[in-house]
């Protein structure tokens, strides 16, 4: 057990009921303060180094069936705690994690109605936790119309904001003042999933906001579990956001059974933009692993019959049948239409390259029946999981990747029938044991079925839990598409180990500023499955039908497997380009995918971002940094590394004339010795980057 108890201290005091109290950070930077108003309404403010930083904020809820949760309080008791732990996750950013935070529980009662509620509050160094415990009492469910949670900004702060949207975060990110926020509305690009956008000033969490050079914050929520997807409401003529739940297919918000506790809401501080990138309080909040054996949960290199779908003009289905029917459709008589990847020759020819490179896993998606009409969905059977296309051979294939050292990847596309998944599911994953896949990566485009639910209502997060809960009793790993965004459950169910949920590499073109902010925002809940990896940036010269591009330079796809923290990486290009350019290859060849120690050394958001990271199971670091669609010069200090020792550099970086829109593959690589006195100048082109491994002598 690594685990290691620093200090541990439970000071439980029942205090006089109070209309006011404080509850401060172990380093006093941060405070919070409880008070009731006059109508006995709960409400919050929170400190930054001596200065107001959130403003009065409402606490509180509305139910349907039940009065007196959101004012008529009184404080009837409260009991403060203190915490100061170490624990080390399966996988992760970091061996081992600090927990150190004080503790404060406002016990509220109504006496008018009768009504208990006590809402926790937690002030760590990187921000607060706070959250809503329905104690036992009269009522057993509760119906919620409205959650009254409040974040009051202290003014016309800048934001990094996607729209509020019940069912996709595939969007590129805005940079805009808070009252910018409803004008810049519909300039919003997205992707191509359903959407149902709420207000023209409601945004998602993770929130990134800057309140002035040394203000930096963020607004999120830990542990999701039984409860809808927080976004935001911003009445921007005072810059407060309103928490706003999403509904249900009957239009509440939740349906709660007590003793019940809400996720947290939580708000990240720090004076520097990394500190909002090294904050671990998200998973903190998150409950520890409840899993005993975690021995079967390993990170995950792989490569994939994908890229040539999403971007070389192949297919996953297998015919072109019309009107197409899968209960009754006789793929034996089919006519194939050529296009169709996941065939057993193109499969082993994924294999051979994963085996030769040292890759775990090669991901197969189009392997089942039903691609012809996976977005016909209104009737309900699209996809059964468990039946292969008839030139994809199931066995042989597991066979041969098994004697060459590799697996293949399960892939569950759901296309948001969430019944029929639940239906398959059991089968499905029997069918993996057998086989003996132990990963799977499930997706959920278009609309969620039954008809009126959303991505992020209640039972939907209940499904994507319920998935990731019974595929750990198989020993499977999960990397779910479209699902809700992540929150840091991956402390407690590890074999959670991706999430897309964000705007990733198969949208082609998208800013070259996007990566840069992606780690202040969705990857603060957990990975993601970005996909990186795009050698060959002219789509067109594999694929005539595809004028997209990718703009991103080779140096600056190196980078993000440094940049964007995940335990799975895939090579998202296909096997010929990455043979084409072997000697940047080898980057992705060498990168580990989990770490002992990650140090954030620079970044501003939507601008560029540094990190450097140590190899959990060497002595060797890995340095990566990427740009926006500005160049920028970087002198790379390497004081990190240990005093004394001599390392082998070798340094991925864009050459002169690279740019993400031309002269994509222009890098240049070099070696060298290094020792933590050096520092190196860095040249990072337009939507470039740099990639540098560090050996240990
Ligand atoms: C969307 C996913 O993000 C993508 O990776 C996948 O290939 C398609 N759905 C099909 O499942
Ligand atoms: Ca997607």
């Amino acid at each position: 057990m690594k685990n290691r108890l620093l200090i541990m201290t439970a000071i439980l005091s029942a205090l006089p009921a109070l209309a006011a109290d404080r509850v401060a950070s172990p380093d006093g930077k941060i405070s919070l303060d409880f008070s009731l108003t006059a109508d006995g309404a709960p409400q919050y403010t929170v400190d930054y180094r001596g200065e107001e930083l959130v403003k009065a904020s409402a606490l509180g809820f509305e139910m349907k069936d039940a009065r007196g949760f959101d004012s008529g309080f009184t404080v009837e008791s409260i009991t403060r705690a203190s915490s100061d732990t170490m624990w080390a996750p399966v996988w992760g950013e970091n061996d081992s994690i600090r927990d150190n935070y004080n503790a404060m529980t406002v016990q509220l009662v109504n006496r008018r109605y009768g009504t208990h509620l006590n809402v926790e509050f937690r002030a760590y160094d990187d921000g607060i936790g706070l959250r809503y415990v329905f104690p036992k009492q009269k009522k057993k469910r509760l119906t919620v119309t409205d959650e009254l949670t409040e974040f009051a900004m202290p003014g016309d702060i800048t934001a990094w904001w996607i729209p509020g949207d019940y069912d996709t975060q595939e969007y590129e990110y805005i940079r805009s003042s808070l009252s910018g926020i409803r004008r810049h509305a519909d300039d919003a690009h997205m992707g191509n999933v359903s959407s149902s956008m709420f207000s023209p000033t409601g945004v998602q969490t993770s929130l990134m906001l800057k309140a002035n050079d040394s203000t930096y914050l963020n607004i999120h929520e830990a542990a999701l579990v039984d409860f809808p997807v927080m976004h935001l409401n911003l009445d921007d003529t005072d810059f407060v956001f309103r928490s706003w739940l999403t509904p249900g297919r009957d239009g509440d918000k939740a349906h709660i059974k007590l003793p019940f506790s809400t996720p947290w809401r939580v708000i990240m501080i720090g004076d520097r933009a990394t500190d909002i990138l090294a904050s671990n309080l998200v998973l903190n909040l998150n409950e520890p692993t409840k899993y005993t054996d975690t021995s079967w949960i390993k990170p995950v290199k792989y490569i994939g019959v994908w890229w040539e779908m999403i971007a070389g003009g192949k297919q996953w289905s297998y015919t072109d049948a019309e009107n197409f029917d899968l209960a009754t459709f006789d793929y034996s008589k089919a006519k194939p239409h050529g296009r169709h990847s996941a065939n057993t020759d193109n499969v082993k020819r994924y294999i051979d390259f994963a085996a030769a490179n040292g890759f775990d896993q090669v991901l197969v998606e189009g392997w089942n029946v039903g691609w012809e009409d996976w977005l016909g969905k209104e009737k309900d059977y699209v996809f059964d999981f468990v039946t292969p296309y008839p030139d994809f051979d199931l066995k042989g294939l597991n066979d041969y990747a098994r004697s060459k050292g590799v697996r293949l990847m399960m892939h569950h596309e759901s296309s948001g029938s969430i019944p029929n998944y639940e239906r398959w599911m059991d089968r499905a994953y029997d069918l993996m044991d057998r086989y003996g896949y132990n990963a799977v990566k499930s997706g959920y485009v278009g609309n969620i079925l039954p008809k009126g639910e959303n991505h992020y209502s209640q039972n939907s997060v209940n499904h994507y839990l319920r998935a990731v809960q019974k595929a750990a009793d198989h020993h499977i790993m999960v990397n779910a598409h479209e699902a809700a965004r992540p929150t840091g459950l991956s402390r407690t169910y590890p074999n959670l180990i991706g999430n897309e949920s964000a705007m990733g590499t198969e949208y082609q073109n998208m800013s070259p500023g996007h990566v840069t902010i992606l780690p202040f925002t969705r990857l603060k809940g957990g990975p993601m499955d970005f996909t990186p990896g795009i050698f060959e940036a002219d789509l067109s010269k594999y694929n005539p039908g595809n004028h997209e591009h990718k703009r991103a330079t080779v140096a600056n796809q190196l980078a993000l497997y440094v940049t964007m923290y995940s335990p799975l990486q895939m090579a998202a290009d296909l096997p010929e380009h990455y043979e084409a350019k072997a000697d940047a290859f080898q980057f992705i060849k060498d990168v580990p995918v989990d770490w002992k120690r990650s140090i954030y050394l620079d970044a501003e958001p939507g601008e560029y971002l540094v990190v450097a990271r140590e190899d959990k199971h060497s002595d060797d670091w890995y340095v990566g940094g990427v740009t926006n669609a500005d160049a920028r010069n970087y002198d790379l200090r390497l004081d990190f590394l240990e005093p004394g020792a001599t390392y082998r550099a070798r340094l991925y970086m864009d050459g002169p004339t690279a740019h993400y829109d031309r002269n994509q593959d222009k890098y240049i690589i070099t070696e060298f010795d290094v020792t933590s006195a050096d520092t190196l100048p860095i040249h990072m082109a337009p939507g470039g980057g740099f990639a540098l491994s560090l050996d240990k002598l």
